[in-house]
């Protein structure tokens, strides 16, 4: 197998995803279709022919994107749904047959690669729209219905062929926009392990022919990341955990592993208007923060509306991030968890910049006056509060305290960091400690 080219990703550290279709004029997240059992016939006469984002402008994404210091972006070239935001000779299900009247990619991925992003395209292994896709009980608009019904629906439709149009989708999209990084494919779901089980085969890497795909992939473009969601023996270039951070650095067969979370912003990743339950932004910065501690990725992800606007909710939310990044970018790229032997205080997260010694301090509760810094006694040149470049001195508790914090548990190779009462003005300090050689 090729090598795919892992040093930008984890470099990158974090990434836009974005989640687009036709599913963002209901404005229900992009399971509409399956969770209200929508026809597929019904779902295209509602919302396809008059998908018209006049106000789509991805210039303004990729600026946005740009300066919350995402390095690469992943846009659903297709969803669920079926439907595709390319202009594929394979398909009518299209952009180019709908108001936008033409392919909404080209221009996407002309205007990310321009602000220095690198570039990738989700495609769903589901489709509950193409003909060829055979209707399951698992997911999908008609997984309920009558058995006969569904089995006369399935008379004609052959998962071999609906493979092959894949495999031709993803030819499309790996020569006719520019080098894309990173496919990205979604999702499996394994036949029940009980034979009994109601609702009967599953999909997976037989159905999707995930490794004739993969080689396909491959002989395009042989550097190119996929994810770990085609079912393969092995997993895929990186583990993809969604909505949440793993406890830890991840391995596979006891060597490090390359993972990326990906996670929303309001419980869907389509456009969702009546979406209530918004993360806050100072707990987006943690989570950007604690992902790359842990060697991770972050893809954080945004669903513009029916009229191609990012909503003001998400904006705000990228420009905090973009705030706290200003000062704070060098402790995300090109970074990665700190060497084991360095202790991390409780409330805090480290991450370390190897090239220049670098250890930085997240300090997530602000403490009072101190920070206690285990083992690191004597191997620190100097301590900055990055927010604003001023000195942090290295001399801990007072003589007078000496005595009793032995008494509490401190070890004579404690460093002790004298801070300000208060904490300084943004999201999360950090604390830059340059480690003697
Ligand atoms: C899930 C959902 C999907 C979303 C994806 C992102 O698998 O099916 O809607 O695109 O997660 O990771």
């Amino acid at each position: 197998m090729t090598h795919p080219d892992t040093v930008w990703f984890t470099e990158a550290r974090f990434g836009m995803f974005i989640h687009w279709g036709i599913y963002a004029t209901p404005a229900r997240g992009e399971w509409v279709m399956n969770q209200e059992s929508i026809d597929p016939v019904d779902y295209r006469q509602r919302y396809f022919a008059d998908f018209n984002p006049d106000l789509y402008s991805p210039v303004v994404w990729a600026d946005l994107a740009a300066r919350a210091g995402m390095r690469y972006a992943v846009i659903t070239a297709k969803h669920h749904d079926g439907f595709c935001l390319f202009d594929s000779q394979f398909t009518d299900y299209k952009a180019t047959n709908t108001r936008a009247k033409r392919d909404l990619l080209k221009p996407w991925a002309a205007a990310f690669r321009e602000r220095g992003l690198r570039t990738g395209f989700y495609y769903s292994l589901l489709d509950w729209s193409h003909p060829e896709f055979v209707i399951d009980r698992h997911w999908g608009p008609l997984r309920d219905l009558p058995a006969e019904e569904m089995a006369l629906r399935n008379v004609d439709r052959d998962m071999r062929r609906y493979a092959a149009y894949m495999r031709n989708q993803a030819t499309e999209l790996l020569t006719n926009y520019g080098d894309i990084d990173v496919m990205w494919f979604d999702f499996t779901y394994p036949n029940p392990p009980d034979p009994e089980n109601p609702l009967g085969p599953g999909k997976g890497a037989a159905e999707w022919e995930s490794e004739t795909l993969v080689k396909h992939l491959r002989s395009l473009r042989p550097n190119i990341l996929i994810d770990d969601r085609l079912g393969l023996e092995g997993g895929g270039d990186f583990i993809s955990p969604e909505q949440f951070c793993p406890r830890a650095c991840l391995t596979r067969n006891g060597k490090p592993a390359l993972w990326e979370s990906c996670q929303n912003l309001c419980g869907h990743w389509g456009y969702g208007r009546e979406g209530t339950s918004w993360r806050d932004s100072d707990e987006l910065i943690r989570t950007l923060v604690d992902t790359v501690s842990k060697d991770g990725n972050l893809l954080l992800n945004v669903g513009p509306n029916a009229r191609g606007e990012l909503c003001p909710d998400t904006v705000e939310r990228l420009e905090d991030i973009a705030a706290w990044m200003r000062y704070h970018a060098c402790t995300i790229h090109g970074c990665g968890s700190a060497p084991a032997e360095f202790v991390c205080p409780p409330d805090c997260r480290f991450t370390w910049h190897a090239p220049s010694r670098t250890l930085y301090v997240h300090v997530f509760a602000w403490p009072y006056k101190h920070l206690h810094l285990d083992g690191l006694r004597g191997k620190v040149r100097d301590a900055r509060l990055l927010l604003d470049g001023s000195e942090i001195p290295l001399r801990g508790l007072g003589r007078w305290q000496m005595h009793t914090a032995r008494n509490a548990g401190f070890g004579d190779d404690l460093l002790s960091l004298t801070l300000p009462i208060s904490k300084p003005k943004t999201a999360v300090p950090v604390i830059a400690l340059r480690l003697n050689e």
